[in-house]
């Protein structure tokens, strides 16, 4: 894992979005040292206003683009929720339009996924052990199967003053051929069990269950296994990326591990990126999978 500057890369022309691309897919980290997006001065300061100390508040304020609603703000603050709605919105449109310009590719077939903002201290934070970010881990949503699409992640830090600190460690291709066969999970998540064909067969007769295919299945037990595995997260070979202030860093999120240590005021967009309009299909978390497991997972 590598944290590469933008200006290292063309700064023009294909070939720009084609390094961007694999850089990016091969597991390392894509940064701007300054955000390359207006995010106006009147938001910002919204935004560094909001302290989510108060109880009945969630993990993070997420923002959903395609009902434009926003989700985690207490219910006695009914200001709040409004504004951060329209705060977010905005700030999820410009980001859209940014990330359209840069991947042409990816946009052409991308689901444009949730947004976030993330007001308090990482550093201090009390949360359950699954969704603890400060223990290494790739991110797989529990709600939202990808069926092999690529989660894709835009942060910016939006502290004036503070950076944000992560850890990052192996990439999944190092740490599915360490784990994903020793582990069982492979075996586990690829069984036809007779629980996930009563699910198929009650979604297919048009009952409200989710049936979650094999990669999801294991993407997601895979999250809890690495957050769970107390020696890994102790031996873990890790770098340190610090984000400064009004930094704005992408990164696919199912493919590098990573955890936050410090920081507080961060939005994040994140975007689902269709499996066939990758640059480096080979690395992506579904072709090591099925090529570890010798049959398709979704
Ligand atoms: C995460 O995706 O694990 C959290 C990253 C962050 O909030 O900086
Ligand atoms: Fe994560």
């Amino acid at each position: 894992m590598a944290v590469v500057p933008i200006e290292s890369l063309p700064a023009s022309g294909p070939d720009r979005e084609r390094e961007c691309c694999r850089v990016l897919e091969e597991g390392n980290i894509l940064v701007f040292a300054e955000t390359p997006f207006a995010i106006s001065p009147v938001d910002r300061a919204f935004l560094l206003e909001r302290r989510q100390a108060d109880a009945g508040y969630h993990k993070n304020i997420a923002y959903r683009p395609k009902s434009d609603r926003v989700t985690g703000v207490a219910r006695q603050h009914p200001d709040d929720a409004r504004r951060l709605r329209e705060v977010l919105g905005r700030y999820s449109r410009t980001v859209v339009d940014f990330a359209a310009g840069l991947f042409t590719g990816y946009s052409r077939r991308w689901k444009v996924d949730y947004a976030s903002f993330r007001p308090q201290e990482e550093a201090s934070r009390k949360l359950s052990s699954h969704s603890r970010n400060d223990l290494l881990h790739v991110d797989a949503f529990p709600t939202r199967p990808t069926r092999g699409d690529r989660i894709f992640r835009i942060f910016t830090n939006v502290n004036p003053a503070a950076p944000r600190l992560w850890k990052t460690g192996e990439t999944f291709p190092e740490l599915a051929e360490r784990f994903a066969v020793s582990s069982g999970l492979l075996e586990r998540a690829s069984k036809q069990t007779v629980g996930r064909s009563l699910l198929k067969a009650a979604s297919a007769a048009g009952l409200p269950v989710r049936s979650r295919p094999p990669y999801d299945e294991f993407m997601l037990a895979f999250h809890n296994f690495l957050k769970e595995n107390g020696e890994y997260q102790e031996s873990a070979r890790a770098e340190r990326p610090v984000f400064p202030p009004d930094a704005t860093w992408m990164v696919f999120t199912d493919m590098v591990t990573h955890a936050v240590l410090q920081g507080q005021f961060a939005l994040e967009q994140t975007f689902i990126i269709g499996r066939e309009t990758l640059t480096v299909p080979d690395r992506a978390p579904i072709a090591v999978l099925e090529r570890l497991a010798g049959h398709a997972m979704a």
